[in-house]
């Protein structure tokens, strides 16, 4: 699998220390509170999984899946809830938790999506901004990295379902998409 990266964008100990920082932000900011974590599935799982690990509160962890995009490179602008939330948020702290912020499709979808059930408040934090291509004015409150314009893979994002496992952020070698 790791043969078909062209290069590393950022190295498992670079994550690491970004999340950690976002964790500390978020425990500070959201202190005497008990935010309500939301990952948007599949790609959210590894930095759900160590983001929450350095989250110092007492929060709920639940996930939603929703579809933007079919097996290519770019969003077919149609969004799918494809499994909601199990509890209810009215009245909540909500911090949407994404893998990458695009074209924006997905998110503002969503933010609107969970705005209807009263929740006290609701953020938004990303581990990547990828601010070239967005569609939409959403902005995330917290965010790990800007990334280039480019396609990205590992840490739980894919390309055709493949490389979420990497355990580092890389870009493939331009004939994996051919
Ligand atoms: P948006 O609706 O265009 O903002 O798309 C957000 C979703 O598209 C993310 O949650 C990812 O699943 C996917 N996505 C966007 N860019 C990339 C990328 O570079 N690599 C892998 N998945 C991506
Ligand atoms: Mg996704």
């Amino acid at each position: 699998m790791r043969k078909d990266i062209d290069h590393i964008l950022y190295d498992e100990a670079t994550i690491a220390s970004k999340v950690r920082e976002l964790g500390a932000l978020i425990t500070k900011d959201y202190e005497g509170k008990e935010p309500f974590l939301v990952g948007v599935l599949k790609g959210c799982f590894v930095f759900m999984s160590d983001l929450s690990k350095e989250i110092d509160l007492y929060c709920d962890i639940d996930f939603m899946a929703v579809s933007s995009y079919g097996s290519g490179t770019t969003t077919t602008g149609a969004v799918q809830i494809k499994k909601d939330l199990s509890r209810d948020i009215e009245g909540r702290d909500v911090i949407i938790i994404e893998d990458i912020l695009d074209s924006g499709v997905t998110l503002s979808y969503l933010t609107k999506y969970l705005e209807n059930r009263k929740p006290a408040s609701i953020k938004i934090c990303t581990l990547m901004d990828k601010p070239a291509r967005r569609q939409t004015d959403i902005k995330a409150d917290y965010v790990g990295f800007v990334c280039p314009d480019e396609f990205v893979v590992g840490y739980g994002l894919d390309y055709d379902e493949k490389y979420r496992n990497l355990p580092f952020i890389g870009v493939l070698k331009p004939e994996i998409y051919e």
